[in-house]
C-alpha cells in the first residue's frame, strides 16, 4: 500500500470561553491567535488537530488548506458592539455586501484596464464565498496588495486585525502580578492632594490640543491621521514634541512600514526601581468611505488629549513619580491593534516589570440628555484592575456613572495578552453610541462631544497613576 505523506493542513478553530479553557491544557495552546470578542481564535496543525477532543466546547471548524498560503494575510473581522440608536441601518447585509464590493471593486478596475486587483487575482486571494460569516465576526484570506482597498469599502462598525504570523503565547497574569495589583486596592484612600492634582487638569488646553489633532485647528497640518497617512507623522512628531516638553523622554518607534510609529514617553523614576506603570491611548484613525480625513476627534483623539493632559498636568505641578511611568501613544490600533502588540511583546521579551496598565480609547461622546460615564471593560481586561479604576472614579469622579461596556478590542488587550495587568476606560457604560465613529465626521465641536466627560475620566486615569506610581512634589509648592 502506498503511503501518502500526510499533508500539512492546519484548522481554523474558533470558540468561547470553554474552547479557550480547553486550549490551554492541549496542543492548541501552541496555535493561539488572539481573543476578539467573545471569541478565541486558533489556527492548529493537522497533527495537533487529529489530536484534539473537542466535543464539549463545540467550536467552529474550518480547514484552511496546506500552509503555507503564499503571501496572504489571514483577516479576522469582528462586529463592534453598537447601540440600537445607530445600528438599525447596519445589519449584517452591509457584510455580504461588502463581500460582494470587493468583487465588484475588482471587475471594475479590471474592465478599466487596471491589474491592480484583477478579478482572477480576487478570487483566490480573497475567499468570497467565506464559509465562516457570522453575524458578529467573519474570516477571510487577503493579499497584502489589496488591504487599502479592502479597508476602504470595509462597513463602518466593522473592525479588521490581521492575524499574527506567528502565534501568541498562552501567557496568564501571573498570580503575584495580580497580588500586587489587589494591594494597591487594599490602599486606596482619599487624598487630598491627588484630588487637587487630577482636578489641575485643564479643559481649555484641551480643547486647543484636541482641536490640533483633528485639524479643526486652522493652524494645524493634519488632515487625517490613519496609520498610513503623512498626517500621522505630522501628529507624531507633535505629540512627541509636547510630551517631551512635560519633562518626559520620548521615542518614536516604528514598528512596520509604512505605519506612523508608536511614541513611548518615560519618566525617571526618583526611587531605583524598574515597576513600571504605563496609561496609553491610540492617536491613529478611521474615516468614512471615500473620503481622505480621519480626524479621530473621539476615536481616539479623546483618549490622546486625556494622555497629553496628564503629561501637562505633571509639567505644570512639578509631579515627580517614585517608579517609572510610561506614556504611549500607538499607532496600527485600527489595523488590528498592531502598533500595541508590537510593543507589548517586546516588553514581554524584557521581562518588563509592569503593575498595570490603562488603554483610554474614546472618552468623550454620550448622547445628550444622559449623564457623564465611564465604561469599563466586561471581558478583555483583569478584573482587580478594573476594579481599582472603579473605586477611583468614586472617590476623584463622582460625577461620572459607571458601568461595563461591551466595546471591545483596544490596545489594552495586548498587553493582557501578554500576561501583563491591564484595563480600558471608554466613554459610556453600554456600547458604543457615537454616530461619527469611524467617520470623517468624528470632530470635537459637535452635540454629545463632552470635554467635561473627558476630564472627569482622564482624572481617574491620573489618580490611577499617581496612587500606583507614589509620587513627590515640590517643596515650596502651594
Ligand atoms: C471598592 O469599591 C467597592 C464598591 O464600592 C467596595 O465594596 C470595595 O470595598 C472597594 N475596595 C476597596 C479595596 O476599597
Ligand atoms: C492649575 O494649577 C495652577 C497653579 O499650579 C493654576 O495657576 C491653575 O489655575 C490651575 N488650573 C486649574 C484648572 O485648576
Ligand atoms: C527588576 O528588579 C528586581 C529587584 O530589584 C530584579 O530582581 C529583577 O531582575 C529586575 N527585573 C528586570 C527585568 O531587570
Ligand atoms: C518587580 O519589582 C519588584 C519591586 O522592586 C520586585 O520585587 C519584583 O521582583 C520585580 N519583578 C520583575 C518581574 O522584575
Ligand atoms: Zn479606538
Amino acid at each position: 500500500m502506498l503511503i501518502l505523506p500526510a499533508a500539512s493542513l492546519v484548522y481554523l478553530i474558533v470558540g468561547g470561553g470553554d474552547l479557550f479553557n480547553t486550549a490551554r491544557h492541549s496542543c492548541l495552546s501552541d496555535f493561539y491567535y488572539g481573543t476578539y470578542g467573545q471569541e478565541n481564535v486558533f489556527i492548529a496543525s493537522q497533527g495537533c488537530f487529529n489530536q484534539l477532543d473537542l466535543s464539549s466546547t463545540r467550536p467552529t471548524v474550518l480547514p484552511l488548506g496546506p500552509r503555507p498560503w503564499d503571501d496572504s494575510l489571514l483577516i479576522w473581522l469582528n462586529r463592534v458592539a453598537v447601540d440600537n440608536s445607530i445600528a438599525s441601518q447596519f445589519d449584517h447585509a452591509e457584510l455580504t455586501d461588502f463581500f460582494g464590493g470587493l468583487v465588484a471593486s475588482a471587475e471594475s478596475q479590471e474592465a478599466a484596464g487596471q491589474q491592480v486587483f484583477g478579478v482572477e487575482e480576487a478570487h483566490p486571494d480573497i475567499v468570497v464565498d467565506s464559509p465562516y460569516m457570522k453575524p458578529n465576526n467573519a474570516f477571510l484570506k487577503l493579499s497584502p496588495r489589496l488591504l487599502p482597498k479592502f479597508e476602504e469599502i470595509l462597513p463602518r462598525f466593522w473592525k479588521y486585525t490581521i492575524l499574527p504570523e506567528t502565534p501568541f503565547s498562552m501567557i496568564p497574569v501571573p498570580e503575584p502580578a495580580v497580588d500586587r495589583v489587589r494591594k494597591i486596592l487594599d490602599s486606596v484612600k482619599f487624598n487630598p492632594v491627588v484630588a487637587s492634582l487630577v482636578n489641575n487638569i485643564s479643559v481649555p488646553q484641551m480643547q486647543q490640543d484636541i482641536r490640533f489633532l483633528t485639524g479643526e485647528d486652522p493652524k494645524s497640518e493634519i488632515v487625517t491621521r490613519h496609520s498610513f497617512s503623512d498626517g500621522i507623522k505630522i501628529a507624531a512628531n507633535w505629540i512627541k514634541g509636547v510630551i517631551d516638553g512635560t519633562g518626559a523622554s520620548c521615542e518614536l518607534k516604528p514598528f512596520l512600514p509604512g505605519f506612523g510609529p508608536n511614541i513611548v514617553c518615560s519618566y525617571t523614576p526618583t526611587v531605583e526601581t524598574n515597576e513600571t506603570i504605563l496609561l496609553s491611548a491610540h492617536y491613529d484613525s478611521r474615516g468614512s468611505f471615500g473620503n481622505v480625513r480621519a480626524p479621530g476627534g473621539d476615536d481616539d483623539g479623546s483618549g490622546t488629549t486625556a494622555i497629553i493632559a496628564i503629561a501637562r498636568t505633571v509639567a505644570r505641578k512639578g509631579v515627580s513619580f517614585k517608579k517609572n511611568v510610561q506614556l504611549c501613544l500607538f499607532a496600527g490600533e485600527e489595523q488590528g491593534l498592531y502598533g500595541s502588540r508590537a510593543y507589548a511583546r517586546e516588553l514581554r521579551a524584557q521581562n518588563a516589570n509592569l503593575t498595570l496598565m490603562i488603554q483610554a480609547d474614546m472618552l468623550a461622546y454620550h448622547v445628550p440628555g444622559e449623564p457623564p460615564q465611564l465604561g469599563l471593560p466586561d471581558l478583555i481586561g483583569t478584573t482587580e484592575v478594573t476594579q481599582l479604576v472603579a473605586n477611583l472614579s468614586a472617590i476623584y469622579s463622582p460625577e461620572l456613572k459607571v458601568g461595563f461596556t461591551p466595546a471591545c478590542c483596544s490596545d489594552h488587550q495586548s498587553f493582557h495578552e501578554q500576561g501583563f495587568p491591564a484595563s480600558q476606560v471608554f466613554e459610556r457604560a453600554g456600547p458604543i453610541a457615537d454616530p461619527m465613529y469611524h467617520n470623517s465626521g468624528d470632530l470635537s465641536d459637535r452635540p454629545g462631544y463632552d470635554l467635561e466627560q473627558v476630564k472627569s475620566i482622564a482624572k481617574v486615569q491620573f489618580a490611577t497613576l499617581l496612587h500606583s506610581a507614589g509620587f513627590e512634589l515640590p517643596e515650596s509648592d502651594d
